[in-house]
């Protein structure tokens, strides 16, 4: 019974402590608001067109070098200071400068969709 009412209490306070320190992670910048990439089709002639959109999902911290895993994308299809290829599936969005916080930028390429995702970045908190 008492064995009963310490585990109890034990779980109470884990919770409560579970619960402070996930307030304290929603003020700062965290993988959960990691940058993203996004693909819409606006073009379906052949080959198709693709806009893509790049967001800092951060509401508080400027974000740099973000890199994107980006296959065999190739540097023609875009101007390399808004995407550059660095080497096979490494891309860095906007020359790795900031994006500020929620800001979004955008390039379309025409080919065949690439596969694409984000891989590294850095916010960069006060
Ligand atoms: C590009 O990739 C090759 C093979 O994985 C690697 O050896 C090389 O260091 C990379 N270059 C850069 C600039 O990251
Ligand atoms: C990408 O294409 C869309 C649809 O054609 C157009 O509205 C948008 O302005 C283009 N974006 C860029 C950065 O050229």
């Amino acid at each position: 019974m008492q064995n009963n009412t310490a585990l109890k209490l034990t779980f109470r306070a884990l919770t409560g402590l579970a619960f402070l320190l996930q307030i304290g992670q929603s003020a700062e910048c965290g993988y959960r608001n990691k940058p993203t990439i996004q693909q819409t089709q606006v073009g379906f002639g052949s080959p198709p067109k693709f806009m893509v959109e790049v967001q800092n999902k951060c509401p508080m911290c400027p974000v740099i070098n973000i890199h994107v895993k980006c296959v065999s994308f190739t540097q023609d299809l875009v101007d390399p200071r808004k995407f550059k290829v660095l080497n096979h599936s490494d891309c860095v969005v906007n020359s790795g400068l900031p994006l500020a916080p929620l800001q979004k930028v955008s390039f379309n390429y025409s080919h065949n969709k690439f596969l694409m995702s984000t891989s590294n970045w850095n916010f960069q908190c006060e």
